[in-house]
């Protein structure tokens, strides 16, 4: 089985991903980290060099590589990638289970703002209050994909712990 963890930037994905995997004594994978390692290039100097139309294509192509290859895996997902190429699709395959760690956007502000310059999509940002505003949108126009995770877990108020458990109990 597949178990594939998405959310909008900064939702803990990479960090609730790892701790789920060695609970589950499952292979953690997690796709930002993969396409780095494929091109050797970190995901900001993908953006910067060629864009984020390449970034998106790379994205599908590396999702498909991993449904098609691996089993028994945690699979954490760029924030991006449920809403692009037909992604959804895959990512409820018959082998894989979505969970969607939902966050409200003033909770991702807080997380995002000391970590955006290595995010191409919120470097510029200046404020906080622009970096909320720029959430709240960009939340909302990501929504319908978001939505199609098998299950959803609103991690606002609780430990990594606590939403590892939830995870768990949900899945089995
Ligand atoms: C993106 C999220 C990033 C990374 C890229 C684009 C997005 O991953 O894939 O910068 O479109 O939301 P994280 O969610 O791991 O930061």
């Amino acid at each position: 089985m597949i178990i594939t963890l998405l959310g909008y930037m900064g939702s803990g994905k990479s960090t609730i991903g790892a701790h789920l995997a060695t609970i589950l004594e499952y292979e953690f994978i997690d796709l930002d980290n993969f396409i780095e390692e494929k091109v050797q290039l970190s995901v900001k100097e993908i953006f910067n060099a060629k864009g984020e139309i390449y970034f998106r294509k790379l994205e599908n192509a590396c999702l498909k590589e991993i449904y098609a290859l691996k089993n028994n895996i945690v699979l954490s997902l760029g924030g991006g990638t449920p809403c692009f190429s037909g992604n959804m699709e895959l990512i409820n395959s018959e082998n894989s289970k979505s969970i969607y760690l939902k966050l409200l956007p003033k909770s991702l502000s807080d997380r995002l703002f000391l970590e955006k310059e290595q995010r191409p999509l919120i470097s510029h940002l200046k404020t906080e209050d622009d970096l909320i505003e720029f959430i709240a949108i960009h939340l909302f126009e990501r929504q319908s994909y978001y939505s199609q995770a098998a299950h959803v877990i609103a991690t606002d108020k609780l430990t990594v712990k606590e939403t590892v458990e939830s995870i768990v109990r949900v899945l089995y």
